[in-house]
């Protein structure tokens, strides 16, 4: 019989244990992984008191790094949903750590699926940015360089629910089109991208920009999962933006 066995460092070992469990407390076990160590990862687990937590799972990060073990790593900047930078998975869903409130005795936290970690919590985003570069996410309009570009209200509308993407990539990294084919797919998040351009009434280009997603990878590996839109963080719908543009590559 064949036996198979999992890649030397794909399996994910206990770890340290830090505080107790008590009545008011929290257990956070969170993924580590640090490259240099030579080590597989472990989940550690860190015991909190709940009132000493604020009310998000990026308050409990915080606390864990300045009370309990500074070596923990990962991203965050605004702690209001607004740059995007502390997107991981928590309790099985991709979200916005300082979005998600400390809602369960026991939390799960792990980077972004499907992605190379850098260390802990860090996903390597840069295959993701050269996606989102090659889409050329910049108003292209040459008519009037010199004058302001102005947009009726009308027009202005059609960005609401595509203009508050933060580039978490909550959505790609939960597509299994984007797990298996993240190479070629460009994926919900950069996809939404390029929609917000090609409906923004001040760029002249939504000919070419239609065209160069005529591809059966960049934009067919899409099947209507779903699995983008449901977890959002920002409440967006991705999916929609993506049949948005099949739609288009048809009538225009
Ligand atoms: S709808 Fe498309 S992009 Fe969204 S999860 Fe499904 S396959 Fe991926
Ligand atoms: S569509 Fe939502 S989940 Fe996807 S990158 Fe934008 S904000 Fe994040
Ligand atoms: S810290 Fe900016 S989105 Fe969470």
């Amino acid at each position: 019989m064949v036996e198979l066995s999992l890649p030397r460092g794909s399996s994910v070992s206990k770890g340290k244990t830090f505080g107790k469990q008590g009545k008011n407390k929290v257990v956070f076990n969170v993924y580590r992984w640090n490259r240099e160590s030579g080590e597989n990862p472990r989940l550690d687990k860190f015991f909190i008191d709940k009132s000493k937590l604020g009310p998000m799972v990026l308050d409990a990060l915080m606390f864990i790094k300045n009370q309990m073990d500074p070596t923990l790593t990962f991203r965050r900047s605004c702690r209001e949903g607004i740059c995007g930078s502390c997107s991981m998975n928590v309790n099985g869903t991709n979200t916005l750590a300082c979005l998600k409130p400390i809602e369960d005795k026991e939390i799960n936290i792990y980077p972004l699926p499907h992605m190379r970690v850098l260390k802990d919590l860090i996903p390597d985003m840069s295959d993701f940015y050269k996606q989102y570069e090659s889409i050329e996410p910049w108003l292209k309009n040459k008519s009037n360089p010199k004058k302001e570009n102005l947009q009726s209200p009308e027009d202005r509308k059609k960005l609401d629910g595509l203009y508050e993407c933060v580039l978490c990539a909550c959505c790609s990294t939960s597509c299994p089109s984007y797990w298996w084919n993240g190479d070629k797919f460009l994926g919900p998040a950069i996809l939404l991208q390029a929609y917000r351009f090609i409906v923004d009434s001040r760029d002249e280009n939504k000919k070419e920009r239609l065209e160069e997603l005529k591809d059966k990878f960049k934009l067919y590996r899409c099947h209507t999962i779903m699995n983008c839109t449901k977890t959002c963080p920002k409440n967006l719908n991705p999916a929609k933006a993506i049949s948005e543009i099949k739609k288009l590559q048809v009538t225009s």
